[in-house]
């Protein structure tokens, strides 16, 4: 894996250098498909891999939020954004909750860090089991292959008064993995400057693998042009049948 700095003393950035993001906007699309989806008649809801909180924020307008990540770092961001909400520890691919959800969403390429095949299977085994019957995924991916543009170079800034931030990377890829390269420039008004550098590494799965791989956990799966990022699209699962009843 690769050192993840972003979701470990970079959290508390997480928000500004995502600011250009609309999560209100996304947080309506995705109500709007899980409603139009989902049989089952309850409003629970589980995102996988939540980070700061920020789609839980609009989120738990509608739906009953739990939310779930590998990160402290993150969760701890999380719980201080918004109130009422359980914020729990756990691994997409291994979780264990005594409880079963009408609506799992893992969105912002969160699925990715399952980094292989064999594990991205047990990532969405794992989904399924915590889905109730007629209960209804939605995964926003990471890119395929056939889209990463390996080798390509990016910068990406955001400033206030009092902070300056610039990130600057650089995509490899590692046979079917995509490794990102990133260094961060970090300067605070009264504290000084920092650098981090921060890999990531993420599969890239294909479109059939993906939906192979669902419909093997038991979901009715297909792939949504809908987007939140422009060409990324949307996988929806519904489930089907039960295969590990609790
Ligand atoms: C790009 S951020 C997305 C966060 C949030 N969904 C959003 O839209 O802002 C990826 C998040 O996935 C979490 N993550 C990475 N690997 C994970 C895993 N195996 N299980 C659960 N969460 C994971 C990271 O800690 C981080 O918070």
């Amino acid at each position: 894996m690769g050192s993840m700095l972003q979701y470990g003393s970079l959290a508390k950035y997480y928000d500004m250098i995502y600011s250009f993001k609309d999560y209100e906007k996304e947080s309506r699309i995705i109500a709007t498909l899980a409603n139009r989806y989902k049989k089952s008649t309850g409003n629970e809801l589980l995102d996988v891999g939540c980070g700061t909180g920020k789609h839980i924020v609009y989120l738990k307008k509608w739906f009953a939020c739990t939310g779930i990540d590998k990160s402290e770092y993150m969760l701890r961001v999380a719980r201080r954004q918004v109130d009422g909400v359980r914020f729990v520890r756990g691994d997409m691919a291994r979780f264990e909750m005594r409880k079963k959800f009408d609506v799992i969403v893992s969105l912002f390429s969160v699925i990715g860090y399952t980094e292989t095949h064999q594990n991205l299977a047990l990532a969405l085994n794992n989904l399924s089991r915590h889905l109730k019957s007629g209960g209804v995924l939605i995964i926003e991916p990471w890119f395929t292959k056939a889209a990463w543009k390996s080798g390509s170079v990016h910068m990406h800034t955001y400033e206030t008064n009092d902070v300056k931030i610039a990130r600057v990377g650089f995509s490899g890829t590692d046979g079917s993995v995509s490794v990102l390269d990133e260094h961060y420039l970090i300067a605070e008004k009264g504290k000084g400057i920092k650098h981090f550098r921060d890999v990531q590494r993420l599969g890239l799965f294909g479109r059939a693998e993906t939906l192979a791989l669902m419909r093997a956990a038991g979901l009715r799966a297909m792939y949504a042009k809908r987007s939140l990022a422009p060409g990324r699209g949307l996988y929806i699962g519904v489930k089907e049948r039960d295969l590990d009843p609790a």
